[in-house]
């Protein structure tokens, strides 16, 4: 931690209490509350974490007011344009960009622990074949301490960088895997002479009978939406992990919680959510209902791939996206489907409405990625499953500094108990 050079007093009931400040590198100031409870007898209120801050990390930075996203310092878009994810991968667990040699022996290791455990296949097919595949990969994921039990100690360093070199090199085939089980395809083994992106798509769309041919274009955007989910600082799903890396769990167990959080719609679900909202609007003609419901307070209905926590001007991922996802819709001669005039429709409408405007609610990177994917071939089940493989990274990366942390401790919030005062049992007949 840096030395705290400011303080803020916090004064109330005639007491008053002095809090230490630490200036982040780049960012706003933190109050340092940490002796409150100690000092004062009170406990801070922030349900939703929107002013507190749960860890100090050097991984990722966000300003969501100038729409920047920062990995190690580098900006998405130029690791997007220039870069390829197993060397923002690199950048991410080990922070700074790897040599030549140093990314060829990475690329290696992960390459060489794609496949799982041939024992694994059995604890598939326990699955319904209707299950949706991130059921599948939360459970099997989970499972994965179950097969190596030789990485899961994590006061051993190098246990735990084989953990994280097994959870990214697997994850693709276990994605995969969920996938081929879904639609009753033989699973489909890895290449080792594929890149990362190219052997997933060769994973899922390849059958016995034909090679699936991974056309570069393809290759390219696949690698592109990976790293543009690859790490998103503290968001549900990563403090998830975080949390449930703070009790010392395994780190399988603490990566199937962070698949958990994040399938949730308001989170990776949105992605699925998103085209799903597309297919029920339809068409261009319905988009001013959808757009009236969105703002209509009595309505739950939200307008789904819009709006973010931290983005209130744009999202730098949305942007790289939308350019790949034209890319891609050309290549497949998909240019002129409804589906995608819906989205650029209401996409147009919504930026320029008045209600979208003020809240601040443009595209988000999920907006987009799900037409990509459809394009691809993927079916909305996958989105989420997809959005998982690529955060684990992230969520390796973010679990991998904490343990390494000597001042972590186990993550325990309090709360603003508002239930019944202390009263007897009553006996059930008399009640
Ligand atoms: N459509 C219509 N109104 C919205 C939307 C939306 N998508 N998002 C927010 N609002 C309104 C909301 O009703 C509220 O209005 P008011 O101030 O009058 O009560 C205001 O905007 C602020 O909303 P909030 O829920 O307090 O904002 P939040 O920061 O808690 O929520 C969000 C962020 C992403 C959960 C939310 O915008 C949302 O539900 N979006 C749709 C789901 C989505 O696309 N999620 C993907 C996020 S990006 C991928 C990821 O990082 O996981």
């Amino acid at each position: 931690m840096p030395e705290s050079t400011k303080s803020a007093t916090l004064s109330f009931d005639g007491q008053q209490v002095d809090l230490p400040i630490f200036s982040p590198t780049v960012g706003p100031d933190v109050i340092d509350i940490r002796k409150l409870y100690a000092q004062a007898g009170v406990f801070t209120y922030d349900p939703g974490f929107t002013s507190t801050a749960s860890c100090d990390s050097t991984i990722t930075y966000i300003d969501g007011d100038a729409g920047i996203l920062l990995h190690r310092g580098y900006p998405i878009d130029q690791l997007a344009e220039k870069s390829h994810f197993l060397e923002v991968c690199y950048l991410l667990l080990y922070g700074e960009l790897p040599t030549a040699t140093q990314l060829e022996d990475f690329e290696q290791r992960v390459t060489h622990h794609t496949m799982i455990h041939e024992q694994m296949h059995n604890f598939f097919r326990g699955f319904r074949r209707d299950a949706h595949p991130m059921a599948t990969m939360v459970g099997v994921v989970g499972a994965m301490s179950a097969f190596y039990h030789d990485s899961t100690d994590i006061s051993d360093p190098w246990q735990r960088e084989v953990a994280s070199i097994r959870l990214l090199a697997k994850m693709p085939t276990i994605a995969a895997m969920a996938y081929k089980y879904s639609i009753g395809q033989p699973f489909v083994y890895p290449r080792n002479d594929l890149d990362y992106a190219a052997n997933f798509l060769h994973m899922c769309f390849s059958v016995p009978a034909q090679t699936y041919e991974v056309d570069p274009i393809l290759a390219r955007a696949m690698d592109r939406i990976f790293t543009l989910h690859a790490d998103h600082e503290q968001n549900a799903s990563t403090s998830t992990v975080r949390l449930a890396s703070s009790s010392g769990a395994n780190p399988f167990a603490c990566i199937a919680a962070g698949i958990a959080c994040l399938w949730g719609p308001a989170h990776g679900g949105a992605n699925q959510a998103c085209l799903e909202m597309l297919k029920e609007i339809g068409s261009v003609d319905r988009i001013p209902e959808y757009i009236e419901r969105a703002k209509d307070k009595d309505d739950p209905f939200r307008l789904m791939g819009f709006g973010h926590r931290v983005y209130k001007n744009t999202d730098p991922r949305a942007k790289v996206l939308k350019q790949s996802a034209d890319e891609v819709l050309e290549l497949m001669g998909v240019e002129d489907n409804e589906l995608l005039k819906v989205a650029k429709e209401l996409e147009k409408i919504a930026l320029n409405d008045e209600y979208f405007i003020e809240k601040k609610l443009f595209p988000n990177v999920d907006f987009y990625s799900g037409i990509i994917l459809e394009a691809m071939g993927f079916p909305m089940s996958m989105f989420t499953p997809i959005f998982a493989l690529a955060r684990t990274v992230g969520w390796v990366s973010q679990w991998k500094e904490q343990i390494a942390d000597p001042q972590m401790k186990i993550g325990r919030p309090r709360q603003l108990y508002l239930g019944a005062l202390e009263r007897d049992y009553i006996d059930v007949e008399n009640r």
